[in-house]
């Protein structure tokens, strides 16, 4: 029968690899602890509403990319696209934002769904790791945000992380600049591609993302932001930029920076790396200030700040530059029954290892020769063979061999947790 393959754009994780993503979100995980963000659960399953209204009408994600269907009971659903509308609805919801401990630190990590083209970094399904610093509208807030994503890419081993930044000032400098834009696009938008025409009448501040390279010299001739800011706004970013620098983070201001979704006011952020492969993966994370997003979903007016990197671009640059640890699963002992009459004394001293000595084992469940199970013991990295036959069985004993020295004892089953833990000892100290 014809096999059946997973979806475009999807891909599977499995084997070493799923370890690389396991210890890259734990260490992504205890870093956001050291900063004191909780870890937060929205569903992968929500309203669409939250998304129309929170990541915005003219942005490429609402228009063109989300997994959306009427459910059996026509409930208009979507499979989150990104993370953020979905925890300010949760904030919202659960009014967590009703404490005097504010800003409130979330964390969050799990698969994100788009519809996009699939390329090289680019899925249909993939996994995002962030964190929202919710109700506090300092700029110090936008800083540890930013510091904080810096720390996890260092501690993960990249060096010479890009930090872009700009800012797209508050609702007096967006209308503004809104207005520019319109006056400036009048006279070009006849001759751009049909999602400008639709994005000028929404929002043509969504032009200026447009990736058609026929349009690009026009866009590249549009107004900046930096020339319409407020003066409130103004002096916010440059707070932004003096905290960064006295804690010297190192960044860079891109005028042009204006991201693709329609939430975000003041300070916004992309981190870039590009690995000794030179491939190119885009952006490995990014985030920024969005003012009105909890009022947009029913809440109070309140700001966040926070940011999502992308972990399969983070983990194949990291692959590529040799970074992720030896992510193979070794074991402590591998047991092996001689014979049919041993397996199941042989599943007995498995668990016993297991529950009572805490140690990873597996064991041999195929009546086969003791030399295939060496070769299993090895492939599975096992640091110790445990050997049952008859007469062990008959003395209540095991055969311990160590599978790098080729030393064996034999062991009685009631020593056998204490032998071991003298055995991994010094093979530990060997190491
Ligand atoms: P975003 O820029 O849409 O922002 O996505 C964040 C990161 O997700 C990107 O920098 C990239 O690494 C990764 N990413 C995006 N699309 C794909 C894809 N198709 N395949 C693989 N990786 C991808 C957000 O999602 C915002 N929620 C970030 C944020 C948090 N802003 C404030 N708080």
């Amino acid at each position: 029968m014809e096999i059946i393959k997973n979806v475009k754009g999807t891909h599977d994780i499995f084997g070493e690899e799923t370890n690389a993503y396991e210890r890259v979100e734990a260490m992504m995980k205890s870093i956001a602890e050291l900063y004191a963000y909780n870890g937060v659960r929205p569903p992968v399953l929500e309203y669409n509403s939250v998304f129309v209204r929170g990541v915005g009408e003219s942005s490429d994600i609402v228009r063109k990319e989300m997994y959306t269907f009427p459910d059996k009971g026509d409930r208009l659903l979507t499979l989150r696209p990104e993370f953020t509308a979905g925890i300010m609805r949760l904030v919202v919801q659960n009014k967590l934002y009703a404490t005097n401990e504010l800003p409130l630190k979330l964390y969050y990590v799990g698969p994100v769904f788009r519809y996009e083209r699939p390329q090289l970094g680019r899925y249909r399904q993939f996994n995002q790791f962030g964190v929202e610093s919710i109700g506090h509208n300092s700029p110090m807030n936008d800083v540890e945000v930013i510091v904080l994503a810096y720390t996890i890419l260092c501690s993960l081993g990249l060096e010479g992380v890009t930090i872009k930044i700009n800012t797209l000032g508050d609702e007096e400098s967006r209308n503004n600049y809104r207005t520019a834009l319109k006056e400036y696009f009048k006279n070009h938008i006849d001759n751009m591609c049909v999602d400008c025409k639709s994005r000028y009448e929404l929002n043509p501040l969504r032009i200026l993302d447009c990736k058609v390279p026929e349009d690009r010299p026009i866009i590249d001739g549009a107004p900046q932001i930096g020339d319409y800011l407020s003066d409130a706004s103004k002096a916010r970013f440059e707070q932004v930029q003096d905290a960064l620098a006295t804690l010297q983070i190192p960044y860079e201001i891109d005028k042009g920076l204006v991201r693709g979704l329609d939430y975000y006011s003041e300070t916004v952020f992309e981190f870039h790396y590009v690995s000794k492969t030179g491939a190119n993966y885009g952006a490995i994370g990014a985030g920024g200030h969005y003012g009105k997003l909890m009022q947009e979903l029913g809440g109070p007016e309140l700001p966040g700040v926070g940011f999502s990197f992308g972990i399969e671009r983070i983990v194949s640059v990291l692959k590529d530059d040799n970074l992720l640890e030896d992510t193979k699963n070794e074991l402590d002992a591998y047991v092996m029954p001689l014979g049919e009459e041993a397996l199941l004394v042989s599943e007995e001293i498995a668990v016993y290892l297991r529950n009572s000595g805490g140690y990873k084992v597996d064991l041999c469940f195929d009546k086969t020769k003791l030399g295939n199970m060496f070769k299993r013991a090895s492939a599975k990295h096992a640091k110790f063979a445990v050997i049952i036959g008859e007469e062990e069985m008959n003395n209540d004993s095991v055969i311990v061999k160590n599978l790098s020295s080729q030393e064996q004892i034999t062991v009685k089953v009631d020593e056998l947790i204490d032998k071991f833990d003298e055995l991994l000892t010094k093979e530990e100290t060997q190491e």
